[in-house]
């Protein structure tokens, strides 16, 4: 047998050399590379001889073997996860601190507790007495849930062994869990990666829904390694500005369901309040149309998002050379796109002070953002409002074409979703999505007429 060799693994990528270095060749962060256990390595010999045992291949149709899914007694919980909570699955969820996590599994549990089923909640961040606290301030501490403190996974796997398999089986965090087989203190990659491998085994075996809490770095990445989420059959996360009410839970990757479903939720005095006509949140405070504003339609990165684009137009008297200012986009983005205005469609900023500003501090890096500055731009210069509830995405080409963007149903669902009712786009944009009304442009003289 060959001597199996040493093993040095990236806490930030997962990725393996055999040789300490300070910086990771995969990923190029410094001091990430820790020592792990040599891998096992098998007899080659491909016959029971290596100690094997034959498997059984089982036909795609075969009965009784598609799991069924359990309501969390959270809609937007269940939404965002495709349809409820499937036995025998893990679950990884991410967010901020203080964000909500904590809250939210409290309370899914307690409802999968209240309706007959088990649900187990083991804290190793908070004393049992921390986590009644929240029970009894989110008015649930009659719920029977089984509450734990415990960091050990392997007294936690023990004493769920003695008893019968739970429903749900909450483990908040992942980062506090240790193993004693494992070496390192806990939240090292070996650790996190150790205990997360026998609790999903578990879970596995006794067909039981695992929730596993998981911190996040500075990046808004989960902490420690990337492998966690390939481990995992759901990786979601939770999110929201700490300092305002709203949350939205996205899954990020989903093996039963799609991943641009969301959850919104309200942190309220009382625990997390499920939104169920999330429009509201985004629509409250514009109850007069105001021109120079456009909902654009974006993606940050895999997600997709809805964000206000504002312009104000001032008219100079005098000859002074006018101000151009950009908050949150590219000024020279912003310079093209006036200069195609008045190129292909005869509008003239030039004498005028132009402002630009996108709505919460947002820096927006998507090339479709053109057609809803563009709109903005063209409604502040009218002084025309642009039609309510409606959104917009386009790249703007330097002839004035309006061209297709990437992702446009995903645009689409996201704002049928959270209230918008139309949407103005690229013509060739792919098929419109159910709950939106698409109109589709060709060319930025088409905008224009249509605002002004
Ligand atoms: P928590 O669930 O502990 O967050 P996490 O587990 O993600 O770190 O939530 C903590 C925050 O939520 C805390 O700052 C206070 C707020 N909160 C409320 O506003 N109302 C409530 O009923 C509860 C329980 C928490
Ligand atoms: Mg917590």
């Amino acid at each position: 047998m060959a001597k199996p060799k040493r093993r040095y693994v990236c806490s930030s990528c997962g990725g393996v050399t055999t040789r300490w270095q300070g910086q990771c060749a995969d990923c190029g962060e410094w001091n990430t590379l820790s020592e792990e256990a040599p891998q096992t390595v098998f007899s080659t010999k491909h016959d029971l001889s290596s100690g094997g045992r034959p498997i059984r291949f089982t036909p795609l149709d075969a009965p009784g073997e598609v799991p069924k899914r359990r309501a969390s007694g959270l809609a937007e919980f269940d939404r965002a996860l495709g349809g409820g909570l499937v036995p025998g699955s893990a679950i990884l969820l991410g967010g901020d601190p203080g964000i909500g996590k904590s809250t939210l599994l409290l309370q899914a549990a307690a409802h999968i507790a209240n309706s007959g089923s088990s649900a187990v909640y083991v804290s190793g961040e908070e004393a049992a007495g921390q986590v009644r606290l929240r029970a009894e301030r989110l008015g649930l501490s009659k719920a029977p849930i089984q509450l734990a403190s415990a960091t050990s996974v392997r007294d936690i796997l023990t004493t769920l062994g003695m008893m019968d398999a739970p429903t749900l089986l909450v483990i908040d965090s992942i980062q506090t869990m240790h193993s004693d087989t494992i070496e390192g203190a806990p939240g090292t990659v070996s650790q996190v990666r150790g205990c997360a491998f026998e609790l999903i085994r578990y879970a596995k075996e006794n067909d039981v829904t695992l929730i596993l809490v998981g911190h996040v770095t500075k990046d808004g990445n989960i902490a420690g390694p990337r492998v966690l989420e390939h481990m995992v059959d759901v990786v979601m996360s939770f999110e929201g500005e700490r300092s305002h009410q709203y949350r939205i839970l996205r899954s990020l990757k989903n093996r039963f369901g799609p991943v641009d479903e969301i959850g919104v939720f309200a942190m309220e005095g009382a625990g997390l309040a499920e939104v169920g006509n999330p429009s509201m949140l985004f629509l409250s405070g514009r109850e007069e149309a105001m021109a120079g504003s456009a909902v654009f339609a974006a993606m940050e990165g895999t997600r997709p998002v809805l964000i206000e684009i504002q312009a104000l137009i001032v008219r100079l008297q005098s000859g002074a050379t006018p101000r151009r200012a950009v908050v949150g986009w590219d000024s020279g983005r912003m310079a093209m796109l006036l200069a195609v205005l008045e190129a292909r469609c005869g509008l003239n900023f030039s004498s005028a002070e132009v402002y630009l500003n996108v709505a919460g501090g947002y820096r927006l890096a998507d090339p479709a953002a053109d057609l809803a500055v563009a709109a903005a731009l063209v409604s502040a210069l009218g002084d025309r409002p642009l039609p309510k509830n409606t959104v917009w995405f386009g790249e703007v080409s330097l002839a004035g074409e309006i061209r297709p963007v990437a992702h446009s149903s995903i645009r689409q669902r996201e704002s049928a979703k959270l209230g918008f009712g139309r949407a103005y786009g690229p013509v060739a944009t792919t098929k419109p999505e159910k709950g939106l009304e698409f109109t589709g442009m060709s060319m930025l003289p088409n905008l224009v007429d249509r605002i002004l």
